[in-house]
């Protein structure tokens, strides 16, 4: 009899198992080969060039040695199964990690061809470039404005108050906030709605002139209707700044994103054009996660 298909009952007889149809069943981790990422990862003149990044929490290791490029003024979806590595390898783009004890980055990390991780690097400075927008919007307890012009003023950004007065304005209209929050720029930001507090932290993000833009699930705790103002903004702003998406919405990758990456268990298995991607990837992991088999 096959040990395989078969269970031991309570008085120790051995049945066979019910013959279920196995489909697949080769755990995923034979099916990774370690370093090696199918689809289009490189792009010409990349924004940033990340090489055989690997990430340790403690001694587990949650990112195994990925490649990637990411395109100037692309939009890059990551997707994958929850706990996959999407939110820790984004928050390597801008040293979010630096704040976990625990955590340890290895690898080249390029942003513009200067390395991420130079020990000499000012981190605020790197922040200002590279921004971050969260899965829940969280504005400081202050004015709509004051929100908007905080980082301006941290970075003095703005001799003049009319000087910060048009950055506020800008951030808002480029946020696509602006008329609806124009006449009560003094009120409280955490008084407004969950999609108008997602807009505003955008907008705050904007204010500094960032040259990239993180965001990790920026839609999970939206609306449909807040959701789809999100997207339309991410849709204007691919124009000019680099966007890296992290989503759990398929849907969501598929239309605002110019490439996908699939990660699996830390590894980064494909990357390809969004539309390659959702008709026909070149990986059989790829498949299954966008055809629901698990995720
Ligand atoms: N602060 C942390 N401390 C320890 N382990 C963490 C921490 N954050 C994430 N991890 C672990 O790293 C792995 C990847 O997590 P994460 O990047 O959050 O995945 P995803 O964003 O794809 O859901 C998971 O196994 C998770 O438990
Ligand atoms: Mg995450």
């Amino acid at each position: 009899m096959n040990t395989m298909n078969s269970t031991v009952t309570s008085n120790n007889e051995t049945t066979e198992a019910p013959a279920v149809p196995v489909q697949d069943e080769r755990p995923a981790e034979t099916i990774i080969q370690e370093g090696v990422t199918v689809g289009s990862p490189y792009a010409d003149d990349p924004k940033f060039k990340l090489r055989d990044v690997e990430v340790f929490y403690g001694e587990s290791r949650a990112i195994k040695k990925i490649s990637l490029d990411i395109a100037r003024n692309e939009v890059i979806a990551f997707i994958g199964p929850s706990g996959c590595g999407k939110s820790t390898f984004l928050r390597c783009l801008n040293r979010m990690n630096d704040s976990i004890d625990i955590c340890s980055v290895k690898g080249e990390l390029m942003l513009d061809d200067q390395n991420i991780y130079d020990p000499k690097r000012d981190v605020v400075e790197l922040r200002a470039r590279v921004g971050m927008v969260f899965q829940k919007p969280n504005p400081f307890p202050k004015s709509i404005y004051d929100n908007v012009a905080y980082g301006p003023r941290i970075h003095g950004l703005a001799n003049r108050k009319s000087d910060l007065d048009d950055i506020v304005e800008d951030s808002l209209r480029k946020a696509g906030l602006w008329n609806e929050v124009k006449d009560r720029l003094d009120a409280t930001a955490t008084g407004m709605s969950g999609g108008q507090q997602q807009r505003l932290c955008i907008a705050r993000a904007i204010a500094v002139s960032p040259e990239v833009i993180l965001m990790d699930e920026p839609c999970s705790a939206l609306d449909p209707i807040a959701t789809a103002k999100v997207e339309e903004l991410i849709a204007e702003m691919s124009e000019s700044y680099t966007i890296v998406i992290v989503t759990h919405s398929m849907q969501q990758a598929a239309r605002v994103s110019n490439r996908t990456a699939y990660f699996h268990l830390g590894h980064l298995v494909e990357v390809n054009e969004t539309d390659k991607v959702f008709t026909s990837p070149d990986h059989e992991l790829t498949e299954s996660y966008i055809t629901g088999r698990f995720g």
